[in-house]
């Protein structure tokens, strides 16, 4: 069920045949690097420190059946709505939804702020991977890895807001921010793309070989039954299903705007459904291939402590990467590789990761304001650099990640999704329009029943938020002061929704002409569009565009 060429068809992208008008919007050279760009963005530190610890505190074993329904119900679906929503109506995800309805472009600003917050924090992540990527040549943190990443490394003061900088954290954090504005500055295909393509496969071979380095290693049987030893009560546990959930969008990267931007980037005649179960099967593989690593290594540490794996702790999240693994690391034969192996994997899964949001957060301002993609790099991430050097450079930084982390993922991400599946579906009806555009550009059809899915993970956000901004409000979070979760936490909720709110009252400085969507609504069968059926401007398929008037 297609009538459209593949991107690599003569003539794609062209007019000549009746088809797609030509744009000049950057491009992917091809569908393999968009896919490899896609993954790139999917897979990140939440596969690697993120699921195997979510899966090992619910249910082990049993978890992969509601990480599976999870996959199913609400991964792909909105993977392919995000996709359509990216393709069809070709913009960063603020003008992707003022062409979807002129009051929905806050729903994107809302997804941009986010990746911007995220931005800020995920640098300093990837940067303490770096550092101990170069740790593991001497294995600097072996003696006592804990006291070594709060204090030696981090030099962690008490909870509050400090200057105190901290030039082992400052000098890498420095670096990969230039990394990340050089490769932004390069645009798409020269720049985004290659580090994908590079990055990629690099990181699938090099972690590979450390599982296979891990399964070896004396108690890995035990670690892996551990994690997959089956505790089927857990599936009555509704926490599991959010768990779940919470996993699934947060690992493909869900209601960050990222999916939408990255899929404007292809051409017109692409396909692109099929792409997008490749996107999400690749990133759940990985996945999984994270967890079978992460939980053999940890057997091998219960083993030599001569503990059951269960009676272990920090096993996930940051505590599991930068403690957990440096303590196995240094009681490994070979442990400097191995050390290497990892962080240099979390290195470069995070910095494709990266890239992906910020490159979101340029794109709108690029379609807003009409700025070149290096201008878009520049402006974006010079202050991004200086604002999260100042927050995480410091000592002080452990904190505030934790918290900007809980309230902008937790919160922000699936307000931002029921905010898009409510602006799409529910207020601008865009659901059979974007059915049947996937369904004509792509090799494999989605219709009602997609639709209905998507309803329904919509109901389930709504309780899934509530749940989060009750247990938040009323318990607040990992200790900290209620002044501090107030300015940090709500604060940068609060950020995101005045983003989300002011900057559709910018005006857009460039004007993107009048926006015809391909196949247009009628070679979808689709009556045109209730103003044009009044005003009849424009000629059919036509969707007015909010250019500087
Ligand atoms: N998907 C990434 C991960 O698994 C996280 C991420 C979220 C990256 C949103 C980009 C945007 O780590």
């Amino acid at each position: 069920m297609t009538d459209a060429t593949p991107a690599s068809a003569p003539g794609a992208g062209s007019s000549a045949d009746g088809g797609p008008a030509k744009d000049k919007r950057e491009h992917w050279s091809g569908q393999t690097a968009f896919i490899l760009a896609a993954i790139g963005s999917a897979v990140g530190l939440g596969n690697i420190w993120r699921f195997p610890g979510e899966a090992y505190d619910h249910g082990g074993g049993a978890f992969m059946i509601p990480y599976l329904v999870a996959l199913v119900t609400a991964g792909i679906p909105i993977l392919l709505l995000e996709h359509g929503i990216g393709h069809r109506f070709r913009g960063s995800a603020p003008l992707s939804f003022r062409r979807i309805s002129h009051r929905a472009e806050g729903v994107g600003w809302w997804h941009v702020a986010i990746c911007f917050v995220i931005g800020l924090y995920y640098t300093a992540i990837i940067a303490w991977a770096l550092s101990y990527f170069v740790f593991s040549f001497d294995l600097s943190y072996a003696d006592d890895p804990a006291g070594f990443f709060q204090g030696d490394f981090l030099q962690v003061a008490e909870p509050g807001f400090s200057l105190d900088f901290v030039p082992g954290v400052l000098i890498p954090l420095a670096a990969i921010w230039v990394v990340t504005i050089v490769v932004l500055w390069l645009g798409v295909a020269n720049g985004v793309e290659r580090l994908n393509v590079v990055g990629i496969p690099l990181l699938v071979v090099t972690f590979t070989v450390l599982v296979v380095r891990a399964l070896f290693l004396e108690g890995a049987a035990d670690g892996l039954d551990a994690l997959f030893t089956p505790d089927f009560a857990a599936l009555s546990d509704p926490d599991v299903w959010v768990a779940a959930y919470g996993q699934i969008f947060f690992s493909l990267s869900l209601a960050y705007g990222v999916m939408i931007t990255y899929a404007s980037y292809r051409r017109r005649r692409s396909n692109v459904t099929s792409p997008g179960l490749v996107v999400a099967f690749g990133n759940s593989s990985f996945e999984l291939l994270a967890g079978i690593g992460v939980f053999a290594t940890i057997g091998f540490l219960a083993s030599q402590q001569g503990v059951a794996v269960d009676d272990l702790e920090g096993l996930t999240g940051i505590t599991l990467s930068f403690v957990t693994f440096p303590t196995v690391i240094a009681q490994m034969p070979g442990g400097e590789l191995f050390g290497a192996l990892f962080f240099g994997s979390l290195v470069v899964a995070g910095l494709t990761s990266l890239v992906s949001v910020l490159q979101t957060v340029s794109s709108a301002l690029q379609d807003k304001f009409g700025w070149s993609p290096r201008r878009g790099a520049l402006t974006v991430g010079i202050p991004s650099a200086l604002i999260s050097i100042v927050g995480f450079g410091t000592t002080t930084g452990l904190y505030l990640l934790d918290v900007m982390d809980q309230w902008s993922n937790q919160l922000g991400i699936v307000a931002g999704a029921i905010l898009m599946i409510g602006a799409a579906l529910w207020v601008a009806r865009r659901g059979p329009e974007l059915s049947r555009h996937l369904s004509a550009v792509s090799t494999f059809a989605v219709g009602r029943t997609w639709r209905i899915v998507i309803n329904l993970v919509a109901v389930l956000l709504l309780y899934m938020f509530v749940d989060k901004f009750v247990t938040l409000l009323t318990d607040g979070y990992g200790g900290l002061p209620t002044w501090y979760l107030a300015a940090f936490g709500w604060g940068t909720l609060g950020f995101i929704a005045v983003v989300a709110l002011a900057m559709p009252a910018f005006r857009w400085a460039k004007d993107h002409g009048e926006f015809h969507p391909w196949p247009s609504r009628a070679q979808l069968d689709l009556p045109p569009e209730p103003w044009q059926a009044a005003d009849a401007v424009g000629g059919r398929g036509t969707t007015r565009e909010g250019g500087a008037a």
